[in-house]
């Protein structure tokens, strides 16, 4: 298992090398995410079951997906790692009564998140800060629930297993620990197959995804019991295949764009890990995953 390494240590600025590029990332591809992806606030994959019939739907149903690995009830108090605008962490105060707690990296998530919350009317239930679910400015045993969806892929190996050993920190005993995210079937892959990998996490800034037995372990040394992953990859297929389409419809569009400087690198570089994922989906490289674990009592 990686240890704590390099990929942590501070650059320049005083913060993790990881954060720039996350942060450009987001900030730099809101317009994508916002007018070909979100019909809501989620920013991630869909969950399509019997009942799913719309993009927008099986959105809100990969939240509900990951909330129905914990019991949430009215006062409990979660965390959101990695909260994007928002999506979750309203869908969960507005479903379930919680105090959500949200962060993320981004001035302009922060913004968006708290100014959708407002339209909500939400603040007395959901509050949204920076912060680097790394190192939680939070105290010990502050949350019922840590919730991460999609968000620890972004960072490398040893910070996930920070990021582990924070959520256990800060969850009350007993208290759960929910991610749904992405992760690799085997580590390593042949060198066609690595490189494929790597050239599609980089246009989304991630580092690289943890295998599952990766994540399963690191959560049991974080001290969490009840670990359980369960993959659920043949729910999001539609999604995945959607996400292809749409690169594969609107790539041509995007280059005269960026030839006409109307398009930054960092969208283009969005686009076409759009056509990669689907690509390493295909060679079956990686799968989606709902991952739950408890804090011992
Ligand atoms: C794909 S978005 C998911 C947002 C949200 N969970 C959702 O499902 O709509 C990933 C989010 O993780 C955040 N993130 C990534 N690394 C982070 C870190 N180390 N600390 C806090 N937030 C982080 C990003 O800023 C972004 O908001």
């Amino acid at each position: 298992m990686a240890e704590p390494g390099n990929d942590t240590v501070p650059a320049a600025s005083g913060e993790p090398a990881y954060v720039e590029p996350i942060v450009k990332y987001y900030d730099g591809t809101w317009f994508d995410y916002r007018v070909v992806w979100m019909r809501g606030l989620g920013m991630h994959w869909g969950y399509w079951d019997d009942q799913t019939r719309t993009h927008a739907q099986s959105l809100t149903n990969m939240t509900r997906a990951l909330a129905g690995r914990a019991s949430m009830r009215p006062g409990m108090r979660v965390l959101d790692a990695g909260c994007g605008v928002g999506g979750p962490a309203l869908w969960l105060a507005e479903t379930y009564g919680v105090e959500v707690l949200g962060v993320t990296l981004s001035e302009a998530q922060l913004a968006r998140a708290r100014k959708y919350a407002a339209r909500r009317k939400l603040e007395h239930l959901v509050r949204f800060e920076i912060a680097d679910f790394t190192a939680l400015p939070y105290d010990e045993g502050s949350f019922d629930v840590v919730w991460a969806q999609e968000s620890v892929c972004h960072v490398p190996a040893a910070a996930k297993q920070l990021f582990l050993k924070e959520a256990s920190r800060v969850l009350k005993p007993g208290g759960r620990m929910l991610m749904e995210d992405w992760f690799r079937i085997a580590r390593p892959y042949t060198s066609d197959n690595e490189t494929l990998m790597h050239e599609w996490l980089e246009g989304w800034a991630i580092d690289d995804l943890a295998t599952t037995d990766e994540i399963t372990g690191w959560s049991r040394d974080a001290g969490f019991t009840d670990v359980d992953l369960r993959n659920i990859t043949p729910f999001a297929f539609r999604s995945i295949r959607r996400l292809h389409r749409l690169a594969r419809w609107l790539g041509p569009g995007g280059l005269i764009l960026k030839a006409l400087h109307l398009r930054t690198d960092v969208e283009q570089a969005n686009l076409r890990s759009a056509k990669l994922q689907w690509a390493a989906y295909q060679r079956n490289l990686w799968l989606i995953g709902l991952l739950a674990a408890t804090k011992p009592s």
